[in-house]
Formats: C-alpha cells, structure tokens, sequence
C-alpha cells in the first residue's frame, strides 16, 4: 500500500492495526491508503483528524435515511437489550416475521415468500440456487444455466460473479473457472430481442432463469435502461417458460424513484432480491423473496424437494429490527418525495459537464447521478481531490456518480454536484 502521507498524524489505532488489513476491490501495493473514520452523522463522515466529509455515496448506496438515525438506533438498542441474534434453525422471532409480513405487503404482485441471509451475493446464490432447483423439483434438472446481461454486477460471490459480465467487470481472471450461462445484450431495440428470443427458443430446455438489475445497471457503470425491457423480458419469460429474477439489491427501496424499480414497469419477476438500504445502512440484512409459484415447486413430501440453504446469521434480529425502522421511516417521512426532489436537483446541478469536452454523458435516475468520461485516467487521483474539496465521491471506471442519502439537506448536495463540476472540469 502506499505510505500514508504522514503516518504520524493518524490516530494509533490506525498505524497498529493498518499492515493487517486486506483491503476491498484493492491492489494493495499501490491504493492509497483508506481514511480513518472516527464518526458519522446525517449525511457526513467524520473523519479522525476532525475533517468533515459531505457524503456521496450513501456507503455503498445503504445509509438512505442518513448516518446515524435516532429512530433506527433506538430500534437497534431496544432489540440488542431482549436478544440481538437467534439461530433460524427451527426458531424464529418477531422481528423476522413482522419484517417478512411487511416485504410481502410492500412487494407487488405475489412475491410473498421471504428467505433472509446475510449479504446482497448471497442473497443472489440463493436466488440462482431456488430457480435451478424450482426445475429440478419439477423434473427439468437440465435447466441449470441463466441469461444474464452484458454489463450486469451481481456480486463477487462465485454463482453470482458467474451470472456477472465478465468481459466488462472485475472478475475476468475467473472466467474459466466458473460456469458458463449466456451474457447476452439488454433487449433495448427490436433486433436486441429478436436475439434473445432466438436464444430461449433454442435453449429453453438448458435455461432456468433471466436475471437482471431492473433499471439501472449499477457497479457495472451506472447504465440505464427503461421500463419498457422490463416489460419485454417479463414477456419473454412468460412465453418461454423460464423465470425472471430481479436483482433489486441497489434499486430496492426508493433509490431510482419508486419504492422497487419492477414498480416504475409494472413488472412482477419471480424472484427478487433486495439488500443494501434494507437495514437503512446500520447492519448486514438482505433477503430473496418469491413467488407463492415458485415456492410451490419445492412444497412436497419429499425432503430432496427441500431448498437446503441456511446462512449462520439469516434474519439476525438486529438486522430485522433495523429493517422494520427503515421501514417505518419510509411510511413516515416522504422518502419518495426526497427522491424525486434530488434528481431534480442533480439534473441541474451536474448540468454544467454536459459541457465539458471529455463527458460523454450526464444522467439521472432517482438519487443517483452521474457524469460519464470517455475515460479516467488516474482514479486514485480524482478520488483524492475530491476529498480535498470536502466531499466523499469514489468514481468507478469511467463514471463520477453521486447517491447520496434521501435526507440530504439541499445545501449540501449542492457542493456535492458542485464538486462534481469542479473535479471534472480540472482534471479532465
Ligand atoms: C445489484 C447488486 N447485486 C448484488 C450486489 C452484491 O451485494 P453485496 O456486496 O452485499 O454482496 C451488489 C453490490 O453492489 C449490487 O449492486
């Protein structure tokens, strides 16, 4: 890693701790080195030397409500005083049950069975796993492979990186050790879904599901798409017999507008998983739900026909706590209405780069904004001035984005856009 600047300056649990960690998504010997964060409030990160962050990213797109909401804290600290976790293996708590009752009313259509693990990959093998076994409980075992979409991420899990683009993402290296499904085009255009229907008209019998993100491709790089592909890929599905999943784990809970992007098409999938901003971004919760069809499938005597999932901290009753908060949040206060009141903030306030000779595009969908470059050329140093300019913004490939919290005040998601230009503008 490279040596922080000045070493001395950080607190001394940073310098003890630092040559032991194993940083994410990092060539460790040459990223810079991670900021210590001492606190978090609203939408702002404190960091140990006293310097204050605006934050926009919503750390990893979770902390809707904000840093550190008093509503789900005190949710969090009446449920650590009476049980914080509980083993799911033939026992349950009302935290689990409330929060699986409200999912089910929320979620359109019948989406109304909800199997709770710990993390939005896993959440994504289970799904993969429920649909493949959705055909072998029904004598179709040889339906194991999956139609996926060029420039999807669905985790860095092994299934889930399987039906991610590998060509376009991070995991290449690992192409040939994963299973192979078809990475195809979104069917954006006509000749895009003739293609996919002369793929499942040839390959049904090898097919067990379509899986997308609904909307918005998001770290694969923030590409949009409209509810009419949706619509097209729930016809597809229903002519050819295969089942959709929606991958909702970043679009789930009101960042692209609505409360779940399969709403804004008036698309039921089969499954959908959902994650990320289910806690309100206090604690690691993500849950695959189903169809009452596809949990018909493995209801039976037979306990082969059983889905033999259980992670150790499935429905961790913290995290169903924290959940059930968000929720109220989201009943209470006018979430949706903060939403929409961002893109239209953003689309102005990121207006100035369409300008910019190097920015191929600027757009926005919900609370999430974002300017793309024909390339960036140094991330590590574009990251950098922007913590210089007092904003937290961690461009990815060749995209600057912005998604911050729902609650953030107009002042400070100006200087937020108003870094963003400033940035873009200097070093590109
Ligand atoms: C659409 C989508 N699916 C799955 C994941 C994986 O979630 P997790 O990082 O919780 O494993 C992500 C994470 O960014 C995501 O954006």
């Amino acid at each position: 890693m490279a040596k922080q600047k000045a070493r001395g300056e950080m607190p001394g649990w940073y310098g003890a701790g630092i040559d032991h960690l194993w940083l994410p998504y990092a060539q460790m010997k040459t990223a810079a080195p991670p900021l210590p964060v001492e606190r978090t409030h609203g939408s702002r990160i404190v960091l140990a030397d006293g310097r204050e962050l605006i934050d926009g990213v919503a750390s990893w797109w979770t902390a809707c409500h904000g840093y550190n909401h008093p509503y789900i804290r005190q949710a969090i600290e009446r449920q650590l005083a009476i049980m914080p976790h509980v083993m799911f293996g033939g026992l349950t708590h009302e935290p689990a049950l409330t929060l699986a009752r409200r999912l089910a009313a929320l979620l359109p259509g019948d989406l109304t069975r909800v199997f709770f693990c710990d993390s939005g990959s896993v959440a994504i093998e289970i799904a993969l796993k429920m649909a493949a076994q959705y055909w072998v409980n029904q004598g179709a075992g040889g339906r194991t492979k999956f139609v996926a979409f060029k420039g999807a991420y669905h985790g860095d899990t092994a299934g889930a990186m399987a039906v991610s683009d590998l060509d376009s993402g991070m995991h290449a290296a690992f192409a040939g050790l994963l299973p192979e499904h078809f990475v195809v085009d979104l069917p954006r255009d006509e000749a895009q879904s003739a293609a996919l229907e002369h793929l499942l008209a040839e390959r049904v019998d090898a097919i067990a599901a379509i899986v997308v993100e609904p909307l918005v491709q998001g770290a694969g790089g923030m590409i949009l798409h409209d509810a009419t592909v949706l619509r097209r890929l729930r016809a597809l599905a229903d002519k050819y017999d295969v089942l959709l999943i929606f991958d909702e784990i970043f679009t789930g809970f009101g960042r692209t507008g609505t409360m779940f992007a399969c709403q804004a098409a008036g698309v039921t999938p089969d499954i959908i998983t959902l994650s990320k901003a289910l806690t309100g971004g206090t604690l690691a919760l993500a849950a695959t739900v189903a169809t009452q069809k596809v949990f018909d499938a493995f209801w039976s005597d037979d306990p082969d026909k059983a889905l033999m999932h259980g992670p150790t901290f499935m429905a961790n009753a913290l995290a169903c706590a924290a959940a059930n908060a968000s929720l109220d949040l989201f009943a209470r206060e006018p979430r949706l209405a903060q939403v929409a009141a961002i893109a239209g903030q953003m689309h102005d306030g990121l207006a100035p780069c369409r300008d910019l000779p190097r920015v191929k595009n600027v757009r926005v969908l919900g609370a999430i904004g974002v300017v793309e470059l024909d390339h960036i050329a140094d991330l590590g140093a574009m990251r950098a001035r922007f913590i210089e300019e007092g904003v937290f913004v961690r461009p990815i490939g060749n995209i600057v984005y912005l998604t911050p919290a729902f609650t953030i005040p107009a002042d400070e998601l100006a200087a937020l856009t108003g870094a963003v230009v400033k940035v873009v503008r200097d070093l590109c």
